[in-house]
Parts: structure tokens; sequence; C-alpha cells
């Protein structure tokens, strides 16, 4: 979604505000634009230079090439379209008549009409469709009552005329400002909406996602809501919304950076599901204790003892990590024996069930940053609070793959995934991740409630721990039988996805993952629901993926598919090479595993077919259309 790039220092911005962007790229976004500040020569007063493009950053870097954008402060934007159409008259920066002060913006104003009516009614002509053309507008007017009052330009003018504006916005955002008159200040403010500050030599940048500082500095600070700053080439002053300076100490990343690389991958999802055995590898390392026989079998940030009075669960997520809060939601109730509900968090926001006693809630999202998921917790969190339920007000776990991210800021207990940076929209290795969290949680509940024996248990752990081996070796075996499947898939239009019990998520995440990047409608469904509906929709041309793995509906879903068959479509299978699944016309075939080991496992194969299927189209794989790597808005 929306990315921010801002540098203050005495290098020269453009360059540095390209490459930042160009880190964020991944994230998802349809034009791109940056303004600078310069003096020129025998001159007080600096000026403003904004060029903005629609499409790839690419366009931007040729428009810059061409007519330069000068100045040692700068900001930039790459801007997914919510107000108005990706053109380059919406994209950002944005700013006021005289063009001496640009705005950028991620987030929503939500009450953009109501000000751009009155601004209008002032005579103010605004230029873009975007909510954002109202910020540079009322700080113009805001700026001019200062200087009317006989305040002369600074820096902390310049604050005090955003801290004057943010009291009209309504809404979650992160904006940063610049005024030609200021050529050594930029004003930076977070509400909701993510934004760190970078802190290097002589030099500060500021960038809506860590990986945009990679390369820059390792030395951050993360903002927290409702703060502000001003940031010039000395230093850095940290504010709240109503001006009262504040201090916090800046964080030292330790680690290694996140290099953002190909490396020899035609595209970075192909990469990313390359890397599921590492990050199987990294969890098993990490979580699995090596002495089964102790009882001692996983670590994680379950050692509260407020965790043994545990009585409920609820999952909030979305997409993807939604549907690894599914397959949890099956592990927890059936392996450990704990009611436990999932919920869309942009519904749950709105329509939770009633409180329930003594309940988890449990926030799932790879970025750390999706704005439903967030406003989720936080409206849980407020609720229990609000009924003096306190203890479990506070008792909510985040699972994350951005351990740095407002996810960690808001969240007490995080588990982190350790799957390292996801480029690819399509969630692929930040699934796995996610699963094996829930496996983690699943195993240790069952431990504490002895809901499980320990051979269950144990029994569980030792196929768990044969995961990585089996993922590689799934990946190694899978390409080019995807790859040649995918072929089949020319023309498709619709595909049916069936699984039933703990493979019905996976399902519902091989449709999405088909439709998400190859733009082929695609339906999850539960394999026994079919006859009530869906079936309608089957003949020849619609296949069926079924997932048929041994176990307590293995039967079941063996006479679903024959059904599918009876209507001409064709049945591929996903599940072990047995005498059974010989009714599928093509098998991808899956080592035989328990049943509650087996969506670790099924999700490969579905993982690749998607991706060649994609491929094959020629399709923007790793940036789908009108998608974005985390959504930061409602
Ligand atoms: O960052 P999150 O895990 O919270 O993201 C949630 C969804 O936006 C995400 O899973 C989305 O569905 C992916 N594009 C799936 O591939």
């Amino acid at each position: 979604m929306c990315g921010i790039v801002a540098f203050i220092g005495s290098r020269d911005a453009s360059p540095l505000l390209l490459d930042g962007l160009r880190k964020l790229e991944y994230r998802g976004y349809d034009s791109a634009g940056l303004a600078t500040v310069t003096i020129r020569e025998n001159e007080k007063e600096g000026f403003v230079t904004c060029k903005r493009a629609k499409g790839k950053l690419v366009n931007l870097v040729e428009l810059i090439e061409q007519s330069g954008a000068p100045g040692h402060l700068g900001i930039g934007h790459t801007r997914w379209a919510t107000h108005g159409k990706p053109e380059e008259h919406n994209a950002h920066p944005h700013r006021d008549a005289s063009g001496d002060i640009a705005v950028v913006q991620n987030g929503i104003i939500e009450n953009h009409n109501y000000l751009r009516q009155d601004l209008e009614k002032q005579g103010v002509s605004f230029l873009s469709e975007t909510d954002t053309e109202v910020i540079p507008h009322l700080i113009s007017k805001e700026l001019q009552r200062l200087l009317d009052l006989g305040k002369l330009p600074s820096g902390s003018v310049l604050l005090e005329a955003v801290i004057e504006v943010m009291k009209l916005l309504e809404g979650a955002y992160a904006i940063a400002v610049i005024w030609s008159k200021t050529p050594d200040s930029l004003v930076v403010v977070k509400k909701q909406t993510p934004l760190v500050i970078g802190l290097g030599e002589g030099e500060f940048f500021c960038a809506s996602d860590m990986p945009a500082l990679t390369g820059f500095t390792r030395t951050i600070l993360p903002m927290e809501d409702d703060e502000m700053a001003l940031l010039t080439p000395l230093g850095i002053e940290l504010y709240d919304v109503n001006g009262q300076r504040k201090n916090r100490s800046p964080l030292f990343l330790s680690g290694v950076d996140q290099v953002i690389d190909k490396q020899n991958f035609r595209h970075f999802m192909l990469k990313e599901i390359h890397e599921q055995p590492d990050t199987a590898e990294l969890w098993v390392s990490r979580y699995l204790s090596n002495d089964l026989e102790t009882g001692a079998f996983l670590g994680g940030p379950y050692d509260a003892p407020i965790f043994e009075s545990i009585e409920e669960i609820q999952i909030l997520a979305c997409g993807t990590s939604r549907h690894a809060g599914m397959v949890g939601a099956y592990l927890l109730e059936q392996f450990a024996g704990i009611r436990t509900s999932v919920f869309f968090a942009s519904e749950f926001r709105y329509a939770p069930p009633p409180l329930s006693p003594n309940t988890l809630t449990i926030g799932v999202t790879q970025s750390g940053e999706t704005a439903d998921t967030l406003a989720a917790l936080a409206m849980e969190h407020q609720r229990r609070t609000s009924l003096n339920n306190i203890e479990f007000a506070s008792l909510q776990l985040g699972i994350t793959n951005c351990p740095e991210s407002s996810l960690a800021l808001q969240v007490s207990n995080i588990l982190d995934i350790g799957a390292g940076i996801e480029v690819g929209v399509a969630a692929t290795k930040t699934f796995l991740g996610q699963l094996l969290a829930f496996y983690g949680l699943a195993i240790n509940i069952a431990a504490r409630r002895k809901s499980r024996s320990r051979t269950e248990i144990r029994n569980l752990c030792r196929e768990l721990k044969a995961i990585p081996s089996q993922i590689k070796d799934l990946i190694k075996n899978h390409n080019q039988m995807a790859e040649s499947l995918a072929h089949r898939f020319a023309d498709t239009e619709d595909v049916v996805f069936l699984g039933r019990g703990i493979n019905y998520p996976i399902a519902l995440e091989g449709a999405l993952k088909l439709k998400e990047i190859s733009y082929i409608h695609a339906e999850g469904y539960p394999a026994g629901e079919m006859k009530h509906g869906p079936i309608a929709l089957l003949d020849q041309r619609v296949p069926v993926i079924s997932i048929a793995t041994p176990g307590v509906v293995f039967e079941k879903v063996l006479s679903n598919a024959q059904e599918a068959k009876a209507r001409d479509a064709t049945l591929i299978g996903i599940g072990p090479k047995i005498p059974e699944t010989e009714i599928f016309d093509f098998l991808l075939p899956i080592p035989k595993v328990s049943e509650w080991a087996s969506p670790l496992l099924t999700v490969i194969p579905m993982q690749l077919l998607s991706y060649y299927i994609a491929a094959q189209r020629g399709l923007d794989v790793d940036q789908p259309r009108n998608l974005a790597k985390s959504v930061t808005v409602e």
C-alpha cells in the first residue's frame, strides 16, 4: 500500500528518496512522486520542486533524470489509489495553491469531503480527487494566519501550523510536510498509520516501513500514535499532538539487514516458496524442544501464569492470515480441546460477539500493519477494559513476521514467525510460519491442559520435526509437475478448490492464491457443501482441485470428488499416492502423514500450481493488479 520516504541532511535528497521508494515497491502502488526544497543562489527562501508519475517508479526516475529535483530535503511517496484514479494528478506529493507546501500522506482522511467543501467555499481550487489535497491547503491557511500574527518562517512555525491542522483531520494517517520557506525543516506526523524515523550521521530519514531504511541506518525511532516530529540537520524534536515535547531513546537494530534480492529466481514468490524449508527449520529449532521426553514441548511467549486460565480463544485476522487462523482454530479445538473462533478482523471490529470470560485474543498479521486487524485488537482491548475485564484485555497474542511493526507496539505478547522479509504480495512462507505458530500453541495448550496424552503430543512433535525436509523434497518434486500441469489452465476461467476438516482452510487459501495472482475466478469450498449449490457451476471447463488426505473425512472427500467427476469436471487431487487417490485425473502427491500435520504439506503444491499458472500467463506475479502487500487502510 502507499509508502512514505523522507530525508533531511547534506546529501542530495532525490537519489536517496528514489532508493527508499524502490525498497517499498514490493508493497504495491500505482503512481509515485517526490518533492524537494532547495535555495537558489543569493536568495533566502527556497523553492519546492515536485515530480510525479503514473505507473512504475521507473517513470519517475526518468522524469527526474530529465529535469532534476535539487535539494537536501525531500519527501517521496508511492501511491496505491483509494480516493481518485491512479493518475499523475492524484499522485503525491500534493501542494497548496502557491506550490510552497508539499505533503505526502498514507492512510485516509475520513472527513476530507467536508474539509474540501469548506475550502472550496473559501475559494480554494483542487487539482486532484484525493483526500490528501486538503492538507497542504489547510496548512497554507494556518501558516498565513501565523505569519500575519508577525511570526517569522521557521520549523517551529511549520510545526505549529501542522498541530492546528491535525485538530481538523479525522481518520488514520501518517504525513510528511515540507515548506519552501524552511529549507532545513521536515515535519512528520503519525496517527494510527506506521512511521519510523531513521537516524544517520548528520542526516535523518523517515519512512512508513523499515525496509525503506535498509542500507541507510540501523538506528531507528518508531513513532507512536498521535506523535509528531520536527527534523532538522541538527536533530529530532518529538512532540505530542498538543505540542508538548517528548523524549524517547532510539533503538539499534541488531541482526542482518533484510536484503531484498531475487537471487536467480524469476519472481520473489517462487523464491519465497523455496524458502519455506528454512522457515520450518527455524521454527523447529526455535520452538520445538529437542528433548521431547521431558514434556517441555514448546517455547514461546506463553509463560505468564494467566495462560493457564484461558477458557476460550478468538482469532482476528484478514486474508491468508485468517486462513492460517482457521487451521489454528481446528488444531486448538480438535487437538488441544479449547473452544476457538476465527473472525474477519474487518467484521469483528463492528460486530464483535458478546464478551466471553477468560478469553485469549490472537491477532495474526504477517506485516503487523494491517489496519483492520490492529483496529479489531484495539477495539477488543478497549471493550474488555471498559467492562473491567482488565487481565484479559491485556492478554493478547500477536503472531507476526515483523516484530518491529505497529502490532508489536500494541500487543504485549508477540510470536515472531521469523520467515524473513516477504516481498511477493501473495503470502507463502509467512502462511507456513503462521501455521507453525498455531501448531506450537496447540501443542503447548494440549500439554498444559492435558487434553492429549504425552504420546499423542510427542508423535505430533516428531512429525513436525520431519516437516522441513518433507517440504524441501515436495518443492523439488513438484516444481516441474506443477509447471506442466499449469499449461492445462491456459484458457481456464473458473476453478473450484475442495477440502474438509483441517484442510478446508487450505482449499480457501488455494483459491485465494490463484485469484490474487492469475486473476482466474476461484472458489474454495468445504467439499460436503458442493451439492448444496456450487455443484451447479461444474462442467468440463471447470477444474476441481480436491485435497484428499487420509483421516476422519478421507472417504467423504473422495465421494465428493466423485460427484464432481460425474459432472465432467477435471479432477486434480492433492494427497498421498495410494490406491484410493487413483480416482483423480491428476495427482499432486504428498508424503503420507497424519491428518494433523497434512496442511503443512498440502499447501505447497497449491502455491506452486498457482504460481506457474500466473507466470505462464505472463502476469506480474509479485505485484498483482490492485493489491498491496500491507493493507494499512480500512
Ligand atoms: O499482513 P497481513 O497478514 O495482515 O495481511 C493480510 C492480508 O492482506 C493478506 O494475507 C493478503 O490476503 C495476501 N495478499 C494473501 O496472499
